[in-house]
Protein backbone atom coordinates (compact mmCIF):
# COMPACT_ATOMS: atom_id res chain seq x y z
CA UNK A 1 0.00 0.00 0.00
CA UNK A 2 1.09 3.45 -0.73
CA UNK A 3 0.81 5.07 2.49
CA UNK A 4 1.45 8.63 1.28
CA UNK A 5 -1.39 8.53 -0.91
CA UNK A 6 -3.90 7.13 1.05
CA UNK A 7 -3.78 8.93 4.00
CA UNK A 8 -1.76 12.45 3.23
CA UNK A 9 -0.35 14.27 1.99
CA UNK A 10 -0.80 15.94 5.61
CA UNK A 11 -1.20 14.10 9.00
CA UNK A 12 -2.74 16.00 12.20
CA UNK A 13 -1.21 14.69 15.68
CA UNK A 14 -3.16 15.94 18.61
CA UNK A 15 -0.97 15.13 21.52
CA UNK A 16 2.38 15.15 19.39
CA UNK A 17 5.15 16.61 21.84
CA UNK A 18 6.35 13.18 23.15
CA UNK A 19 5.68 9.48 23.77
CA UNK A 20 3.58 7.45 21.02
CA UNK A 21 2.11 11.50 19.85
CA UNK A 22 6.00 11.84 18.76
CA UNK A 23 6.66 8.31 17.45
CA UNK A 24 3.80 8.89 15.16
CA UNK A 25 5.37 11.80 13.93
CA UNK A 26 8.54 10.14 12.80
CA UNK A 27 7.47 7.57 11.32
CA UNK A 28 4.70 9.30 9.64
CA UNK A 29 7.48 11.87 8.25
CA UNK A 30 9.28 8.93 7.20
CA UNK A 31 6.66 8.03 5.28
CA UNK A 32 6.78 11.12 3.21
CA UNK A 33 3.42 12.51 5.32
CA UNK A 34 3.91 16.74 6.53
CA UNK A 35 2.80 16.82 9.53
CA UNK A 36 0.66 19.54 11.79
CA UNK A 37 1.94 18.92 15.35
CA UNK A 38 -0.22 20.01 18.12
CA UNK A 39 0.28 20.08 21.97
CA UNK A 40 0.60 22.77 24.99
CA UNK A 41 4.71 22.83 24.74
CA UNK A 42 5.53 24.72 21.94
CA UNK A 43 9.77 24.02 22.80
CA UNK A 44 9.31 19.77 22.51
CA UNK A 45 7.43 20.43 19.44
CA UNK A 46 9.86 22.60 17.79
CA UNK A 47 12.62 20.48 18.65
CA UNK A 48 10.47 17.30 17.11
CA UNK A 49 9.75 19.42 13.98
CA UNK A 50 13.33 20.29 13.17
CA UNK A 51 14.60 16.75 13.61
CA UNK A 52 11.55 15.08 11.11
CA UNK A 53 12.40 17.85 8.98
CA UNK A 54 16.40 17.23 8.58
CA UNK A 55 15.56 13.45 8.85
CA UNK A 56 12.93 13.13 6.34
CA UNK A 57 12.67 16.78 4.35
CA UNK A 58 8.45 16.91 4.84
CA UNK A 59 7.16 20.22 5.93
CA UNK A 60 6.24 20.67 9.66
CA UNK A 61 3.82 23.12 11.39
CA UNK A 62 3.93 23.51 14.55
CA UNK A 63 0.45 24.86 17.16
CA UNK A 64 0.66 25.54 20.58
CA UNK A 65 -3.02 24.43 21.75
CA UNK A 66 -4.95 22.83 24.99
CA UNK A 67 -6.99 20.87 23.87
CA UNK A 68 -8.94 20.58 27.06
CA UNK A 69 -10.12 24.04 26.18
CA UNK A 70 -14.08 25.45 24.59
CA UNK A 71 -12.20 26.92 21.35
CA UNK A 72 -9.65 24.33 20.32
CA UNK A 73 -11.32 23.08 17.53
CA UNK A 74 -11.18 26.38 16.07
CA UNK A 75 -7.33 26.56 16.83
CA UNK A 76 -7.11 23.48 15.63
CA UNK A 77 -9.18 24.47 12.67
CA UNK A 78 -6.80 27.35 12.15
CA UNK A 79 -3.76 25.42 12.35
CA UNK A 80 -4.37 23.14 9.53
CA UNK A 81 -5.41 25.87 7.29
CA UNK A 82 -6.32 24.73 3.96
CA UNK A 83 -3.88 22.05 4.12
CA UNK A 84 -4.66 18.35 2.44
CA UNK A 85 -5.43 16.81 5.67
CA UNK A 86 -5.56 12.84 5.02
CA UNK A 87 -4.83 11.60 8.26
CA UNK A 88 -5.83 12.55 12.06
CA UNK A 89 -3.96 10.89 14.69
CA UNK A 90 -5.88 11.48 18.22
CA UNK A 91 -3.34 10.72 20.67
CA UNK A 92 -3.44 13.10 23.82
CA UNK A 93 -5.90 11.45 26.40
CA UNK A 94 -4.39 10.12 29.55
CA UNK A 95 -5.80 10.68 33.15
CA UNK A 96 -2.65 13.06 35.02
CA UNK A 97 -5.16 13.47 38.18
CA UNK A 98 -4.51 9.75 39.97
CA UNK A 99 -7.51 11.21 41.83
CA UNK A 100 -10.92 9.44 43.18
CA UNK A 101 -14.18 11.33 41.61
CA UNK A 102 -14.65 13.62 44.73
CA UNK A 103 -10.96 13.88 45.21
CA UNK A 104 -10.34 16.81 42.66
CA UNK A 105 -12.30 19.69 41.51
CA UNK A 106 -14.86 19.53 39.10
CA UNK A 107 -13.00 20.90 36.22
CA UNK A 108 -10.50 18.72 36.38
CA UNK A 109 -12.96 16.00 35.02
CA UNK A 110 -14.74 18.58 32.68
CA UNK A 111 -11.77 19.15 31.14
CA UNK A 112 -10.35 15.59 30.74
CA UNK A 113 -14.06 15.24 29.22
CA UNK A 114 -14.01 18.30 27.12
CA UNK A 115 -10.04 17.08 25.25
CA UNK A 116 -11.10 13.15 25.16
CA UNK A 117 -14.70 13.26 23.97
CA UNK A 118 -16.01 17.10 22.24
CA UNK A 119 -12.40 18.07 21.22
CA UNK A 120 -11.47 14.42 19.94
CA UNK A 121 -15.51 14.32 18.28
CA UNK A 122 -15.05 17.94 16.22
CA UNK A 123 -11.65 17.12 15.84
CA UNK A 124 -12.82 13.79 13.87
CA UNK A 125 -15.73 15.68 12.30
CA UNK A 126 -13.60 18.84 10.38
CA UNK A 127 -11.25 15.66 9.18
CA UNK A 128 -13.86 12.79 8.13
CA UNK A 129 -16.06 16.18 6.18
CA UNK A 130 -13.00 16.83 4.28
CA UNK A 131 -11.75 12.77 3.47
CA UNK A 132 -15.46 11.94 2.62
CA UNK A 133 -15.50 14.29 -0.32
CA UNK A 134 -11.77 12.80 -1.58
CA UNK A 135 -13.27 9.19 -1.09
CA UNK A 136 -9.76 8.62 1.20
CA UNK A 137 -8.21 9.24 4.39
CA UNK A 138 -7.93 7.44 8.18
CA UNK A 139 -8.43 8.72 11.55
CA UNK A 140 -6.76 6.87 14.00
CA UNK A 141 -8.11 7.67 17.73
CA UNK A 142 -5.47 6.56 20.83
CA UNK A 143 -7.72 4.60 23.17
CA UNK A 144 -7.00 2.45 26.36
CA UNK A 145 -8.12 -0.78 27.84
CA UNK A 146 -10.00 1.44 30.25
CA UNK A 147 -12.60 1.41 27.55
CA UNK A 148 -14.04 -2.08 28.54
CA UNK A 149 -15.49 -1.01 32.05
CA UNK A 150 -14.52 1.00 34.47
CA UNK A 151 -12.86 1.29 37.56
CA UNK A 152 -12.57 3.34 41.27
CA UNK A 153 -10.00 6.07 40.48
CA UNK A 154 -10.14 6.45 37.28
CA UNK A 155 -13.91 6.80 36.54
CA UNK A 156 -14.25 10.12 34.35
CA UNK A 157 -11.30 8.64 32.06
CA UNK A 158 -12.41 5.23 31.88
CA UNK A 159 -15.88 6.92 30.61
CA UNK A 160 -14.34 9.02 28.03
CA UNK A 161 -12.40 6.12 26.82
CA UNK A 162 -15.62 4.07 26.32
CA UNK A 163 -17.28 7.05 24.54
CA UNK A 164 -13.74 6.52 22.35
CA UNK A 165 -14.72 3.25 21.40
CA UNK A 166 -18.23 3.53 20.62
CA UNK A 167 -17.88 6.56 19.05
CA UNK A 168 -14.89 4.40 16.95
CA UNK A 169 -17.06 1.60 15.93
CA UNK A 170 -20.25 3.56 14.64
CA UNK A 171 -17.68 6.35 12.78
CA UNK A 172 -16.21 3.21 10.78
CA UNK A 173 -19.11 1.37 9.77
CA UNK A 174 -20.28 5.36 8.46
CA UNK A 175 -17.21 6.13 6.40
CA UNK A 176 -15.88 2.90 5.17
CA UNK A 177 -18.10 3.13 2.08
CA UNK A 178 -16.67 6.30 1.44
CA UNK A 179 -13.33 5.39 1.35
CA UNK A 180 -11.96 6.57 4.67
CA UNK A 181 -10.47 4.67 6.90
CA UNK A 182 -11.18 4.55 11.25
CA UNK A 183 -9.14 2.75 13.87
CA UNK A 184 -8.98 3.07 17.61
CA UNK A 185 -6.30 1.69 18.73
CA UNK A 186 -6.61 -0.09 22.30
CA UNK A 187 -3.60 0.21 24.35
CA UNK A 188 -2.32 -1.20 27.39
CA UNK A 189 0.29 0.19 29.90
CA UNK A 190 2.64 1.64 27.56
CA UNK A 191 6.51 3.20 28.36
CA UNK A 192 5.95 6.99 27.49
CA UNK A 193 7.22 10.36 29.61
CA UNK A 194 3.53 10.55 30.99
CA UNK A 195 3.49 7.37 32.34
CA UNK A 196 6.45 7.79 33.91
CA UNK A 197 6.15 10.87 35.32
CA UNK A 198 2.98 9.36 37.10
CA UNK A 199 4.59 6.51 38.93
CA UNK A 200 8.13 8.65 39.79
CA UNK A 201 4.72 10.88 41.54
CA UNK A 202 3.97 7.77 43.53
CA UNK A 203 7.29 6.66 43.72
CA UNK A 204 6.66 3.09 42.42
CA UNK A 205 9.12 1.41 39.46
CA UNK A 206 8.23 1.60 35.71
CA UNK A 207 7.49 -2.45 35.55
CA UNK A 208 9.15 -5.07 32.88
CA UNK A 209 7.82 -5.85 29.71
CA UNK A 210 5.33 -2.91 28.75
CA UNK A 211 4.74 -1.56 25.70
CA UNK A 212 7.32 0.57 23.78
CA UNK A 213 6.05 3.91 22.19
CA UNK A 214 7.32 2.93 18.85
CA UNK A 215 5.88 -0.34 18.47
CA UNK A 216 2.65 1.08 19.67
CA UNK A 217 2.85 3.90 16.57
CA UNK A 218 3.95 1.47 14.16
CA UNK A 219 0.96 -0.62 15.01
CA UNK A 220 -1.19 1.44 14.83
CA UNK A 221 -0.53 2.65 11.40
CA UNK A 222 -0.63 -0.62 10.35
CA UNK A 223 -3.66 -1.90 11.67
CA UNK A 224 -5.23 1.21 10.38
CA UNK A 225 -7.19 -0.26 7.21
CA UNK A 226 -8.15 -2.83 9.37
CA UNK A 227 -10.79 -1.08 11.90
CA UNK A 228 -12.78 -0.48 14.00
CA UNK A 229 -10.41 -1.61 16.98
CA UNK A 230 -6.74 -3.19 17.60
CA UNK A 231 -6.02 -4.28 21.09
CA UNK A 232 -2.17 -4.09 21.77
CA UNK A 233 -1.06 -7.70 21.72
CA UNK A 234 -3.88 -9.58 20.84
CA UNK A 235 -5.18 -11.19 17.29
CA UNK A 236 -8.11 -9.62 15.59
CA UNK A 237 -10.17 -12.90 16.37
CA UNK A 238 -8.50 -12.96 20.42
CA UNK A 239 -10.32 -13.22 23.49
CA UNK A 240 -8.83 -10.91 25.83
CA UNK A 241 -9.41 -8.72 28.35
CA UNK A 242 -12.50 -7.06 26.85
CA UNK A 243 -14.06 -11.20 27.17
CA UNK A 244 -14.47 -10.37 23.47
CA UNK A 245 -12.40 -9.94 20.38
CA UNK A 246 -12.22 -7.28 17.85
CA UNK A 247 -13.37 -9.39 15.09
CA UNK A 248 -16.46 -9.94 17.46
CA UNK A 249 -17.19 -6.63 18.13
CA UNK A 250 -16.91 -5.73 14.30
CA UNK A 251 -19.29 -8.21 13.16
CA UNK A 252 -22.12 -6.82 15.50
CA UNK A 253 -20.93 -3.03 14.09
CA UNK A 254 -22.07 -4.40 11.02
CA UNK A 255 -24.88 -6.21 11.83
CA UNK A 256 -26.43 -3.66 13.57
CA UNK A 257 -25.22 -0.92 10.75
CA UNK A 258 -27.16 -3.05 8.61
CA UNK A 259 -30.13 -2.27 10.35
CA UNK A 260 -30.00 1.29 10.91
CA UNK A 261 -29.24 1.70 7.57
CA UNK A 262 -32.63 -0.07 6.48
CA UNK A 263 -34.32 2.02 8.84
CA UNK A 264 -33.07 4.90 7.51
CA UNK A 265 -33.51 3.93 3.88
CA UNK A 266 -37.31 3.43 4.78
CA UNK A 267 -37.94 7.30 6.41
N1 LIG B 1 1.01 5.41 28.65
C1 LIG B 1 0.16 4.43 28.95
O1 LIG B 1 0.45 3.51 29.76
C2 LIG B 1 -1.18 4.35 28.27
C3 LIG B 1 -1.99 3.21 28.47
C4 LIG B 1 -3.21 3.14 27.81
C5 LIG B 1 -3.60 4.16 26.96
N2 LIG B 1 -2.79 5.26 26.79
C6 LIG B 1 -3.26 6.32 25.90
O2 LIG B 1 -2.20 6.72 25.07
C7 LIG B 1 -2.31 8.10 24.74
C8 LIG B 1 -1.00 8.80 25.05
O3 LIG B 1 -0.75 8.70 26.43
P1 LIG B 1 0.53 9.28 27.17
O4 LIG B 1 0.89 8.34 28.24
O5 LIG B 1 1.59 9.63 26.17
O6 LIG B 1 0.02 10.62 27.90
P2 LIG B 1 -0.76 11.97 27.42
O7 LIG B 1 -0.87 12.87 28.57
O8 LIG B 1 -2.00 11.60 26.75
O9 LIG B 1 0.32 12.71 26.48
C9 LIG B 1 0.44 12.54 25.14
C10 LIG B 1 0.63 13.84 24.41
O10 LIG B 1 -0.56 14.59 24.54
C11 LIG B 1 -0.27 15.95 24.84
N3 LIG B 1 -1.37 16.48 25.64
C12 LIG B 1 -1.86 16.02 26.81
N4 LIG B 1 -2.86 16.82 27.23
C13 LIG B 1 -3.01 17.78 26.30
C14 LIG B 1 -3.86 18.92 26.18
N5 LIG B 1 -4.76 19.24 27.11
N6 LIG B 1 -3.74 19.70 25.09
C15 LIG B 1 -2.82 19.41 24.15
N7 LIG B 1 -1.99 18.38 24.20
C16 LIG B 1 -2.08 17.57 25.28
C17 LIG B 1 1.07 15.90 25.57
O11 LIG B 1 1.85 17.08 25.33
P3 LIG B 1 1.83 18.44 26.20
O12 LIG B 1 2.02 18.02 27.62
O13 LIG B 1 2.97 19.20 25.62
O14 LIG B 1 0.52 19.09 25.95
C18 LIG B 1 1.76 14.73 24.88
O15 LIG B 1 2.45 15.17 23.73
C19 LIG B 1 -3.50 8.62 25.56
O16 LIG B 1 -4.65 8.69 24.75
C20 LIG B 1 -3.67 7.58 26.65
O17 LIG B 1 -5.00 7.50 27.12
C21 LIG B 1 -1.61 5.38 27.42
Amino acid sequence: MDFARSYGPWAVIAGASEGTGASFARQLAAKGLNLILIARREAPLRALADEVRRANGVEVVTASIDLATLDAPQKVAAACGDREVGLLVFNAGADPNASYFLGAKYSVWADLVQRNVNTMMACAYASAEAMVKRKRGGILLLNSGACYGAAGGITTYCASKAFMLCFAEGLWAELREHGVDVLTLVMSTTDTPEFRRLMAERGLPVPPGIADADAVAALGLERLPHGPIQNWGEADDQIGMAGVSAAQRRERVVMVSDITKQMFAKA
